[in-house]
């Protein structure tokens, strides 16, 4: 897969590809990130990126033509088809199952904004989608970019090592993850619970699956889908 990231600060990006399990998805030839600076496109001695908002009011907004630049030259370095996304706080929310449908396509070009946003012209005309990584704002879309990055990364075939398979994930069943111990058993901070020392698999997926539910009720009542428990899910909510 390939990822396009548009950014005043594509080195930002770039450290995406050094460290971690992106970095080893780079490495295995899984995943290619190139950054574009719409400086870059600019016109003028001082390449211009920006401007004053019409109808008033603080900060600057980046400019049509820089970034229509920039994107069409990184549309034109691969000829497969390619879903723009812009990543601002106004955008759907970010969840696993939209990142699944990402790690799937061939190309992603990311859009990051600085300043108080991006000429709406430009939007509406170049973006397929607009999406968020949480209700805050970030100075710029950069942040908001490698964690689209990162976590479509580890989806790529290939990306994890056996012993971090996605499978188990939080949100990959639609609940968080359940509490994991390791070495000593025994610590001044408390002791691993007995049931994982059984070797008794069926009592340990259970365990398991049952504190999932539980933290994800107290947690996240919000994620809570009662119609999503099965009958056994049922019968350890009321253990
Ligand atoms: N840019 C600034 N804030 C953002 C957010 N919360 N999500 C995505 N992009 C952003």
């Amino acid at each position: 897969m390939r990822i396009d990231v548009i950014s005043l600060f594509p080195d930002f990006i770039a450290q995406c590809a050094v460290f971690g399990v992106t970095g080893r998805a780079v490495e295995r030839g899984l995943l290619s990130l190139h950054g574009w600076n719409p400086r870059d496109h600019a016109q003028g001695n001082y390449r211009r990126v920006d401007d004053r908002p019409f109808g008033g009011g603080p900060g600057m907004v980046m400019l049509i033509d820089p970034l229509r630049s920039a994107l069409n030259a990184a549309r034109a370095a691969d000829p497969r088809p390619v879903r723009t996304i812009y990543l601002s706080p106004q955008g759907a929310p970010l969840t696993q199952a939209k990142v699944h449908e990402l790690a799937g396509r061939e190309r992603l070009l990311l859009l990051c904004g600085r300043y108080e946003g991006i000429d709406e012209r430009l939007i509406a005309a170049e973006v397929d989608e607009e999406l968020s990584i949480g209700d805050y704002v970030l100075s710029g879309g950069e942040l908001a970019a490698a964690v689209v990055v990162d976590a479509v990364a580890r989806l790529q075939e290939g990306a994890l090592n056996d012993a971090e398979s996605a499978v188990q994930d939080s949100f990959e069943d639609g609940f968080l993850d359940c509490p994991h111990y390791t070495r000593p058993v025994s610590h001044e901070l408390g002791s691993v619970p007995d049931v994982l020392m059984s070797g008794n698999h069926g009592d340990i997926a259970r365990w398991r699956r049952q504190q999932s539910l539980v933290r994800t009720m107290r947690r996240r009542p919000d994620l809570f889908d009662e119609s999503a428990l099965s009958k056994a899910d049922r019968k350890l909510l009321e253990q």
